[in-house]
């Protein structure tokens, strides 16, 4: 195939900052193919209310106006079933739940799912989406750790869905062949996103390679070739959130006998051909379109905004199209994923 055109592309987990690293990142939604952004609520502090959410948003229409953001709150002690009202009246489309400590910014997250359960009633009465960080906190007492906390999580999900039946919930960033066995058990109300970082990485890849650290961390060959079949099959409630997660190099460094290096890693500049060359690689380049515009938009019933705008993927000219080494703005430089490597994609100008 010399080229491929994808309706109107649409990233349904991204985390785009905020002041001058949101300056350097945002514009890379674009960039990287995308429409559509769906924003994580994870800033300091995070993003609890309404008027904050409202004014995130102003923030990132300042700074690239022609991307549609669709916002999010974070799932914290403070929130109301009406503050769920007021949020659904303003257009903010769900709320995202972290388990507490277990990635960047997520000190406030939650404790007991039980405790939401008036939140959850509320948003399954106005119809606003739930998303789920999957994993429960590592604890040495009852053995559990980064590799198996999205697994022991699952059941949380389960228990949730059962409860809250019309309840959009979505299991964000799957890792393990346990949490697609999980959503597909699911009823139409489950769906669960694929970032492009865990189609391509195993626990190899990020030991010792804190470029390629994430959470969830990437698990074992196994588990990825879960997430490929899925694809590969077209299951249209599997689609693409890259959980693109910008940081700076000197806090993705690993030199540093104070602390560890920060969790994830930076696909939106690249993400569309990304996208396009992984799938290629597991034999799904068909499914690209379904992957990362149709079955999120109907998911989240998000028809495509203007017209029917698509996006031109061609093959680069040999040798030329090597991803950057990073991305700079003023002080500020992040280093996308697979930096200087060979892409078999690139964006039509
Ligand atoms: C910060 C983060 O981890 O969220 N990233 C970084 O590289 N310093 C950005 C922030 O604090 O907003
Ligand atoms: O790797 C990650 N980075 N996982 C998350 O859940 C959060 C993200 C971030 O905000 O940096
Ligand atoms: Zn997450
Ligand atoms: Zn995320």
């Amino acid at each position: 195939m010399a080229s491929i055109s994808v309706n109107s592309p649409a990233d349904f987990h991204v985390h785009l900052r905020q002041g001058s690293l949101a300056a350097l990142v945002a514009p890379h939604v674009k960039k990287g193919g995308f429409d559509l952004a769906y924003v994580m609520p994870n800033l300091k502090p995070p993003v609890t209310t309404t008027i904050q959410a409202l004014e995130y948003k102003q923030e990132l229409e300042r700074i690239d106006p022609s991307v549609e953001y669709l916002m999010t709150l974070y799932l914290c002690p403070e929130i109301t079933p009406d503050e769920i009202r007021k949020a659904k009246a303003a257009g903010i489309s769900g709320v995202k739940s972290y388990p507490r400590g277990v990635t960047t910014n997520s000190d406030g997250g939650i404790e007991s799912y039980e405790t939401y359960y008036p939140i959850f009633e509320a948003m399954e009465e106005v119809d606003m989406v739930l998303n789920l960080h999957g994993e429960i906190p590592s604890d040495a007492d009852s053995n559990t750790h980064i590799l198996n906390a999205e697994p022991k999580f699952l059941p949380h999900l389960l228990k949730i869905h059962a409860k809250f039946p019309r309840l959009r919930i979505v299991l964000e960033h799957a890792t393990t062949r346990a949490a697609v066995e999980a959503v597909k058990s699911c009823g139409p109300t489950v769906a669960c996103t694929i970032t492009a970082h865990h189609l391509a990485l195993t626990v190899d890849d990020w030991a010792g390679q804190s470029w390629n650290f994430c959470k969830p961390v990437a698990k074992f060959p196994d588990d990825r070739s879960a997430l490929r079949n899925i694809i590969i099959e077209g299951h249209p409630r599997f689609f693409l959130g890259s959980d693109s997660a910008p940081h700076l190099p000197h806090n993705k460094s690993t030199s540093t006998p104070t602390h560890g290096c920060a969790a994830g890693i930076y696909t939106s500049p690249i993400l569309l051909p990304l996208v396009a060359h992984l799938l290629e690689s597991f034999g799904a380049l068909e499914r690209l379109e379904g992957f990362v515009s149709d079955f999120g938009r109907a998911f989240y019933k998000r028809s495509i905004r203007s017209g029917n705008r698509k996006v031109v993927l061609r093959r680069p000219a040999e040798g030329k199209d090597l991803i950057n080494e990073k991305y700079v703005l003023g002080a500020d430089s992040v280093v996308p994923f697979w930096a200087g490597r060979e892409i078999g994609w690139e964006i039509a100008e």
